[in-house]
């Protein structure tokens, strides 16, 4: 990580704080039911961790995986629930295997973030990997994102979303399109792809 990127990342992190676990997390939470007994989640690109400490609210077991030291340093100084099972790694989602067992994949405004070929790689290993009745959920960016065009983050139009999702269940796929502002405070056209998938 370069110094900028680290730093742009902190100040992420600042604006986000104490937000709310995402939607797409909510829904998949949901839709186990009662938490599987021995449930383990993996989060990828857990940032500080807003939807980790959901995961680990309702009793999953959670490997959170960050590229960077902040990221995890902000995580384990939240309040963690009494008897919080979190194994932070320290790692590129390209690189981070899929720990045996994984009942649920979240990845919320991270995958993107790969390359095209790693995304696909990645995705390749999370179908894989979860086993039938598992989850993923969160977002992947689409062709019409002020980000288009980014080296080193990947965009996947409507139809290539859904051919990669292919054979899952679709609990949620929802498409939004919307003039904002980032986090950071600069005007952008958003194209998300908000997912909740089961094997
Ligand atoms: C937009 S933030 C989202 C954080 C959190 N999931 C959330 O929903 O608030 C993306 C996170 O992914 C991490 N990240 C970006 N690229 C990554 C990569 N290649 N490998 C691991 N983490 C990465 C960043 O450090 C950052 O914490």
């Amino acid at each position: 990580m370069t110094k900028d990127k680290s730093a742009s990342w902190a100040a992420y992190y600042d604006k986000l704080r104490d937000r709310p676990p995402r939607r797409t997390l909510l829904a998949a939470l949901d839709a186990f039911g009662e938490t599987p007994p021995d449930a383990l989640a993996l989060d990828l690109g857990c940032g500080d961790g807003r939807d980790v400490i959901e995961m680990l609210r309702r009793g999953w077991r959670v490997v959170a995986v960050d590229s960077e030291p902040a990221a995890l340093a902000r995580l384990q100084e939240r309040p963690l629930p009494p008897d919080a099972a979190l194994t932070p790694v320290l790692a590129r989602l390209e690189e981070v295997p899929l720990p045996l067992g994984v009942r649920l994949v979240n990845s919320s405004f991270a995958m993107p973030l790969c390359e095209p070929d790693a995304f696909r790689a990645l995705w390749d290993r999370i179908r894989e990997g979860l086993p039938a009745g598992g989850r993923f959920s969160g977002q992947w960016y689409g062709p019409k994102d002020s980000w288009f065009g980014r080296p080193g983050m990947t965009f996947l139009g409507r139809d290539e979303a859904l051919a990669l999702l292919d054979g899952m269940h679709l609990e949620m796929f929802e498409e939004e399109e919307d003039d904002g502002v980032t986090p950071r405070g600069t005007a952008k056209h958003w194209h998300i792809f908000h997912i909740v998938a089961r094997k």
